[in-house]
């Protein structure tokens, strides 16, 4: 039994034109069948697309929401390049990723930063999808947690609202690979990042937060995960391009609440 809605994420990286946006919102995301009581679908396109996405999304009664895939540590100001979260608010943009590992890995934000992102999201009443995850390397010497929970740490460190934040569990060895971490795998670290929060933050706030799952999810093990006891939903990148991205969010079904 869980009393979290199910949370599916679609993060569509540096992804598509506009052409693709409108293609892809009247043929799959439009289209998309879930009960908003007990699913929760929220896409991150390309950050200049986020005006256009809500007006389309706006003209058809959309119940998905939107997400940027990134916000700045600073506020307003000399800061060439970065959108700011009080301009998400202002656009009425409800989420922002933080920490995504090709964030960490490529641009080099380390978990000062991510705490930052998400003490500033904080500040500004703006949801976050915050992301951790181990590499390969990490789990082969057996650091898959210390790892995961010094970055969840510089996190949690900065949260007051609790209701404003889904933790994605992402291995990095997991995304974009075609290689999906098991069931139990991804279940095993979802419950020790749960009970864990557990012992910091309390009962209500383990029980309450939702935590999903990203690395390769596709339709064909959607179901399989989504039934697992912690797992929550799913942040899923390239397959949340396609049409498949449609059965995935059926897979809420398979959740029981
Ligand atoms: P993937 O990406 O589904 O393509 O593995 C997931 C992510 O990076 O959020």
């Amino acid at each position: 039994m869980s009393l979290r809605k199910v949370f599916i994420g679609g993060n569509w990286k540096s992804n598509g034109d506009i052409k693709f946006l409108k293609s892809h919102l009247s043929s799959v995301i439009n289209n998309l069948k879930f009960d908003n009581n007990k699913c929760e679908v929220v896409i991150a396109p390309v950050s200049i697309h986020l005006a256009t996405a809500k007006q389309l999304l706006a003209e058809v009664n959309s119940k998905v929401q939107l997400a940027s895939q990134n916000v700045s540590a600073y506020n307003e100001g000399a800061y060439t390049g970065e959108v700011t979260a009080n301009q998400l608010v202002d656009l009425q943009i409800p989420f922002t990723l933080i920490g995504h590992s090709e964030r960490r890995s490529i641009f080099g934000e380390d978990d000062k930063t991510v705490g930052t992102k998400a003490k500033i999201s904080q500040d500004k009443g703006l949801n976050v999808i915050a992301c951790i995850g181990e590499q390969l390397k990490d789990r082969e010497s057996n650091n898959t947690m210390k790892v995961c929970l010094t970055q969840l740490d510089a996190i949690s460190s900065n949260i007051k609202d609790w209701s404003k934040v889904v933790i994605a569990y992402e291995p990095v060895w997991a995304i974009g690979t075609g290689k999906t971490a098991s069931k139990e795998q991804a279940q095993e670290v979802h419950q020790q990042l749960r009970n864990h929060l557990e012992k910091q933050q309390g009962k209500d706030v383990a029980s309450k937060v939702r935590i999903i799952y990203g690395g390769s999810v596709t339709e064909s093990n959607a179901n399989e995960l989504i039934a697992m006891q912690d797992i929550d939903g799913f942040l899923v990148g390239g397959a949340s391009l396609k049409p498949g991205f449609a059965q995935i969010v059926d897979s809420f079904k398979n959740k029981k609440l």
